[in-house]
């Protein structure tokens, strides 16, 4: 058997080693979901969470019309009430004795006024309470992804919060980053995210000093686009810091809070596979972020795989395609691998030495000439890995050398490792 032959033969055993080490780690994951599923109680949580929101969406629904009567008529009664407020005091004149309902007509001038604007009050309580729970049955609906960019969406939940800036006043400051990426959401989910903090931040800031900034950008570890809405408000007290994301936590009531707000914005971040999280102090003020998964994310790394092979470029590929991690061209000469370099740019570079045409050493020289390609990571794999040309290929300072055949495991967590740097 040629020595070719033997390291083809050994890659391909390994080759089905890894496929059903794959295998093995997908059934324990699908196993260990399904230990979680039994025992985990959040997910209990969960379930009587949604039993919660269908039961929360009857009832708002139900309160939803009445509600709407209510505040439809109590202006037309306010109306009517100082139209006939005349007419009922020269009535005074002839019928001084007269009570209505109990009540003198003295009361009534001092009071009907109050008692109608307070059933208007309580109506509109009723009305926020009721749009709140309606959103927060709604919050797991977020059904249509569409690519958005964050920053309209930023934009769009300003004019929403219009109404509630004008009666305050604060004053908010934007730092937008320019190009990032697209994200998939839903609009309207990812204004409703911004619109409850940024409300909740304008409670919480002293009205003359106000301060609210909302920044956006890009984190770059993991491609994630944040919102970071930060206050110099009170800060979240300390009594309820550990639970605000959980339904009817408030420490607003007498001004109308609902402890929805929150809890809401919670499960749509959730929604959008993000991450939500805070930092506060007392009267240090508090800075929520919301880190939203970009299309970036899903950019899987490129890898050039160079060897003049059929076979071993076939398993390496397949190697590294296996689980769909990377974008994997390939090339079977120096030639094809310097065009390939220019053109499709990937981050990784599998370089074989020996090959006919141009052979890897050579490749090694073109890159170290190529200023663009600096950020280049390259593996050389060799079957002959004391040949003098591998010296010359080390000078150049392209140290990381695999001798074939070699552990394909091992290989892919070197490139796992490689590219995470
Ligand atoms: N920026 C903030 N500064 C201080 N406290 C906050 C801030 N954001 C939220 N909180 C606290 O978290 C609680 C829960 O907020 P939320 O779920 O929106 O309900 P609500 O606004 O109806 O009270 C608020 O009552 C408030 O005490
Ligand atoms: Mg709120």
């Amino acid at each position: 058997m040629t020595e070719k032959k033997q390291i083809q033969e050994e890659l391909i055993s390994e080759l089905a080693d890894m496929r059903l080490l794959i295998e093995k780690a997908e059934a324990r994951q699908r196993h260990d979901e399904k230990a979680l599923r039994e025992i985990q109680p959040q997910l209990q949580q969960a379930q009587k969470m949604e039993t919660l929101g269908t039961l929360v969406a009857g009832v708002a629904h139900e309160i939803n019309n009445p509600i709407n009567l209510i505040m439809y008529n109590i202006p037309l009664l306010k109306k009517i009430w100082l139209d006939f407020l005349p007419i009922l005091m020269e009535r005074k004149q002839t019928e001084p004795d007269r009570k209505f309902g109990g009540f003198a007509y003295d009361f009534l001038e001092d009071n009907l006024d109050q008692l109608v604007a307070d059933m208007e009050m309580a109506a509109h309580r009723i009305a926020k309470t009721v749009s709140d729970l309606k959103n927060y049955s709604r919050q797991s609906n977020v059904v249509e992804k569409v690519p958005l960019q964050v920053n309209s969406a930023v934009k769009n939940a300003l004019r929403l919060a219009q109404s509630t800036l004008r009666k305050s006043d604060v004053n908010i400051k934007l730092s937008l980053a320019d190009d990032l990426p697209d994200i998939e959401g839903n609009l309207q989910s990812i204004e409703q995210i911004i619109l409850n903090i940024t409300i909740n931040a304008i409670h919480a800031v002293h009205r003359k000093q106000g301060e609210i900034e909302i920044a956006t950008g890009l984190r770059i570890k993991d491609g994630m686009v944040y919102i970071r809405i930060s206050d110099n408000g009170r800060g979240i007290s300390p009594a309820i810091a550990d639970k605000i994301f959980l339904p009817f936590v408030t420490d607003k009531q007498s001004e109308g809070g609902t402890g929805l707000g929150l809890s809401v914005t919670y499960s749509l971040v959730k929604a959008h596979d993000g991450e939500i999280e805070f930092e506060t102090g007392r009267d240090r003020g508090t800075s929520f972020n919301v880190y939203l998964p970009t299309l970036l994310k899903y950019q899987a790394a490129k890898i050039l795989v160079v060897d003049d092979d059929d076979a071993i470029r076939q398993i390496l590929i397949e190697a590294l395609t296996m689980d769909r991690r990377y974008l994997v061209e390939e090339a079977s000469n120096g030639i094809e691998a310097s065009i390939k370099l220019g053109t499709y740019r990937p981050d990784l570079l599998i370089l074989d030495i020996f090959m006919p045409e141009m052979d890897g050493l050579e490749v090694c020289r073109n890159i170290r000439s190529e200023p663009e390609l600096s950020e280049l990571k390259v593996i050389i794999t060799t079957g002959h890995p004391d040949h003098p040309k591998l010296d010359e290929v080390v000078k150049l300072g392209f140290t990381n050398i695999l001798s074939k055949p070699f552990d394909l495991l091992h290989f892919v967590k070197d490139i796992e490792m490689i590219l995470g740097q």
